[in-house]
């Protein structure tokens, strides 16, 4: 059992794919998985092709567990085998009660704690924002995988996270994996980037691991489109793009399964 997040106090740069991804390929590996959205755009949803589950008017969603208005069984949504979902409605609201009641922060733990017992895995997938909901889930995290992207805005993104945990007293060490992303071999940026990432990866945060980094691929919003995954054994509409789904497919299980997120 673990408790997985991915995150980055910069927006877009890829932290909900990867965390549906890497759930995704976990569940197809027999993991029983439940991904958290403490991100009220719920847009992990749409990866999946359940995004009709966001605007479902009944109340399946965090706060109303919360509050003891409904069984956990309410508000999950099974977006593939072994793989379930849970949104929220209003983060900011949820963020205001945690701050004004602490008793409420109480709760949420033991609520996502006793989850623990029933699933081999949960995944938080975050906002970029921060709130007092992020906090005290980063802080029950038990990995974080911090996702860069590479270029000068995205460095932003990592040195304004170390600020943050900082701030906020969040520990650097639960950082495990540093994930670049937006990646190309042959473009200059990303590998001036990448080098910069580096150096100062070893300056603040010199025990988490800087993966292999995740190419920049036009297949991937294609599937999203289609509410695909990459790990469905979906056709395509042409060898072309199968062959690019497969590619990336390749990479992706190469970076999953040189972590250790046990
Ligand atoms: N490897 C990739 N190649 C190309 N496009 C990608 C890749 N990964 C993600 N994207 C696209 O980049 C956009 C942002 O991705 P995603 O929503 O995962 O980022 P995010 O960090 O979760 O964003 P937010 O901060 O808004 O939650 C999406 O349109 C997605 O389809
Ligand atoms: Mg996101």
């Amino acid at each position: 059992m673990a408790i997985i997040s991915t995150y980055c106090k910069k927006g877009g740069v890829g932290k909900t794919t990867l965390l549906g991804y890497l759930a995704h390929y976990y569940s197809q590996k027999g993991k029983k998985v439940l991904i958290i959205s403490a991100d009220d755009q719920n847009s992990i949803f749409k990866l999946f092709g359940v995004g009709d589950f966001i605007t479902d008017s009944t109340d399946n969603y965090l706060e109303n567990y919360l509050t003891g208005a409904c069984e956990a069984s309410d508000i999950v949504c099974e977006a593939r085998d072994n793989m379930y979902i849970i949104k929220t409605l209003n983060t900011d609201r949820l963020s205001f009660t945690l701050t004004v009641k602490r008793q409420e922060e109480r709760k949420i733990i033991d609520i996502i704690k006793d989850f623990t017992n029933y699933f081999d895995y949960i995944f938080v997938d975050f906002p970029p924002s921060s709130s007092r909901l992020s906090e005290v889930l980063l802080d029950i995290s038990d990995k974080i995988l911090l996702i860069i992207g590479l270029d000068t805005l995205g460095l932003d993104g990592y040195l304004n996270t170390i600020q943050y945990f900082v701030d906020t007293d969040i520990d650097l060490n639960k950082i495990k994996y540093i994930i670049p992303t937006g990646y190309h071999p042959i473009k200059l940026a990303p590998n001036k980037a990448l080098k910069e990432l580096k150096k100062q990866a070893s300056a603040y945060t010199p025990d988490a691991q800087i993966t292999i980094p995740v190419s920049d691929k036009s297949i991937v919003r294609n599937l999203q489109s289609e509410g695909i995954s990459v790990f469905d054994n979906a056709e395509m509409p042409s060898k072309f793009h199968q062959k690019n789904r497969d590619e990336f497919k390749k990479e992706l299980k190469k970076m999953f399964d040189g972590m250790d997120l046990e």
